[in-house]
């Protein structure tokens, strides 16, 4: 995680970087800093807390420097604090670094320092890095740029690292190994930063740094070179983003922002895919590899957090429509396991920022054993993207509230396409299923918009339950995945403890919970398990617990037994999810909202978790 910006070129750079730090604040916002050089000096100031907190604290002061580098930090080694904030300082003060990633093996190269001489100002790796590429330049008396290579070849971990020499102001030095890297190409200046949204506005041409690239760049000059010193040629793309689509656009929150832009993102990721007049899903990802689709043993899918759910409720579409098994695994804990893969294996990467280091590792490792990686990803060129045989974008834009939400629901939309082009081809599906839920799929992002509309009967539910401490959704079928999305909303924006379970197995505990305090949210659109979470309702009042009950609509049953109830349109129950996760996101918003929090950067979360 950890957001990174630099800036070398004829503007000032200190206003780039902090507009820069803003964007990026979605990847940490436990600490900011900037190191500024100019014919002062090198000067670094940091400060504990949000982005907003350093420029207040540097309102009135003249940064005229040209070259300069800034961080906005998720914490890893050391507590959140002024001295742990990024910038570093070398030990001579000659040096300073920012740094995106984990260094593994740095308590190692700390203590072979400490032996030294060395002294340590913070509690963190980054610390440690900077120390020993400044020990091997010292020592060596050769380029700062050869000190970094022969450094990262002892580093085990990952990072992203930017360097400022104040003996060399006209170079920055940067290196890449598993945290993201974008260089955007000015005219005499030259742009880093984690991803391109501080860059668009300046320059739409950019090169992504790969693993074991280093960058040496001057205002009218970028040299790429592997860390063996051979030059690498920059490859440069244009990039597809306007600036309208990282910004709040009137909106309060970038969360909401992005919930009401559901009906369009969902739309986009369907356009120029499914025709529903003419029963067709143009998927170049599938079908140039659809006999290893199709004739797959088992899928398996590999996600974390809100892609993960994504991956649940998969499971469910794919072994009904397909009849492929599939497993849905943590990214985590598949990584370290010994998982038995077998050739003709797909592994299913979701992300949406495709940086998330649990999910890289993991599909890398699958590969290895032979996988075919197929990549469900919403950020066009991101590590996982590259590291993917296959795959289908998402298509959903720039997602910056920190809690994942148009991205989830294109997440959805995109898995069910694919699952019924392979149904399709090996002729799981009824021709009349088919074309019965190519027509659901097309009237998703209308139902979507209807479902938007219920935006002031859930801030009325919200306001009722604000205050509450523990909540509990149940879902069956295809919504058990949206009760557990629903739990994880409330829990990162709200702080409110919530859990979500199958709504069967809540007799096998859960239900000991249950008393007049307790609010639970049942996930109960009309589908095959109907009458069973009827009778789940009913065990709940029985037992005097409050329900919110998410319906179809015209559902008098539920509704005569809920507390609350919020209809939805009517929907086929395998594509249900992508329109009964909208109450749900939007009630956790009000919840935060009413209780005074940060809903786009909630406490100790980060929004592209490149660590693992
Ligand atoms: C929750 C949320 C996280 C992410 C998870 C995976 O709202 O945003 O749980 O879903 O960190 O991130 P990606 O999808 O970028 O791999």
């Amino acid at each position: 995680m950890c957001g990174i910006v630099a800036y070398i070129g004829h503007r000032e750079a200190y206003p780039v970087i902090l507009k820069g730090l803003k964007r990026l604040e979605y990847r940490g916002y436990d600490s900011a800093g900037v190191a500024l050089l100019d014919e002062t000096g090198l000067n670094v100031y940091k400060k504990k807390g949000k982005v907003a907190e350093m420029e207040d604290s540097l309102i009135g002061k003249a940064l005229p420097a040209k070259i300069g580098i800034g961080h906005t930090r998720w914490a890893t080694h050391g507590e959140p604090s002024d001295r742990n904030a990024h910038p570093h300082l070398s030990a001579s003060g000659k040096l300073a670094m920012i740094h995106n990633g984990i260094i593994e093996n740095y308590a190692q190269l700390k203590k072979e320092l400490v032996s030294k001489g060395y002294h340590f100002n913070s509690d963190t790796d980054t610390e440690v890095l900077l120390n020993f590429i400044e020990d091997i330049w010292l020592n060596n008396h050769c380029p700062l740029e050869e000190a970094v290579r022969i450094a990262l070849k002892r580093v085990v971990g990952a990072y992203v690292i930017v360097l400022l020499n104040s003996e060399d102001p006209d170079t920055l030095i940067a290196a890449r190994k598993g945290s993201p890297l974008v260089i955007g190409i000015g005219k005499n200046e030259h742009f880093l930063a984690s991803d391109a949204s501080p860059i668009i506005e300046y320059t739409k041409e950019v090169v992504y740094v790969n693993d074991y690239e280093l960058a040496i760049l001057r205002p009218d000059e970028l040299i790429l070179k592997n860390l063996g010193n051979e030059k690498i040629t920059p490859y440069i793309q244009k990039l597809d983003l306007e600036l309208s689509a990282i910004e709040k656009g009137g909106y309060d929150h970038f969360m909401l922002k992005e919930i009401f832009e559901q009906p369009q993102t969902i739309y986009d990721c369907l356009r120029g895919r499914l025709d529903a007049d003419k029963g067709t899903i143009v998927m170049r990802g599938v079908e140039n590899h659809l006999e290893q689709l199709m004739n797959a043993n088992r899928i398996i899918m590999v996600a974390c957090g809100t892609s993960w759910h994504a991956g649940l409720v998969a499971e469910y579409v794919f072994e009904e429509l397909c009849r492929i098994p599939v497993e849905v695994e943590y990214a985590s804990e598949f990584r370290y396991r010994n998982p038995v893969i077998h050739k003709g294996d797909i592994i299913m990467a979701i992300s949406q920022s495709g940086e998330t280091a649990d999910t890289l590792v993991a599909i890398e490792k699958a590969k290895e054993q032979g996988a075919f990686i197929f990549g469900v990803l919403n950020v066009v060129g991101s590590s996982i993207a590259r590291a993917s045989h296959s795959g289908a974008y998402t298509h959903a834009g720039p997602e910056i509230g920190v809690a994942s939400t148009k991205a989830f629901t294109a997440q959805l939309t995109v898995l069910m396409m694919v699952a019924l082009k392979i149904a399709a081809a090996k002729g799981t599906i009824s021709q009349e299923k088919y074309i019965h839920l190519l027509n659901e799929l097309h009237e998703v992002p209308e139902k979507v918009e209807i479902a938007l509309e219920l935006n002031d009967r859930i801030k009325e539910i919200a306001a009722k339950y604000a205050d509450t401490h523990d909540v509990l959704y149940l879902g069956r079928g295809y919504n058990f995945p949206v009760a557990l999305e629903g739990a994880l909303k409330l829990k990162e924006i709200s702080y409110i403890h919530a859990e979500g379970y199958p709504a069967a197995e809540m007799k096998h505990g859960p239900i000991a919970l249950v008393d007049e305090t307790l609010p639970v949210i049942f996930v109960a659109t009309k589908d095959s398990y109907h009458e069973k979470i009827v009778s789940n309702i009913q065990e709940i009042k029985a037992r005097k617990g409050k329900v919110i009950a998410i319906v179809t609509e015209g559902d008098e049953m539920i509704s005569s037994l809920a507390d609350d109830t919020i209809e939805l349109p009517a929907a086929d129950e395998i594509i249900a999810p992508i329109i009964s996760v909208i109450p749900l996101q939007l009630l956790a918003y009000y919840i935060g909202v009413y209780k005074g929090l940060d809903v786009d950067k909630p406490r100790n979360l980060a929004k592209s978790v490149t660590v693992e």
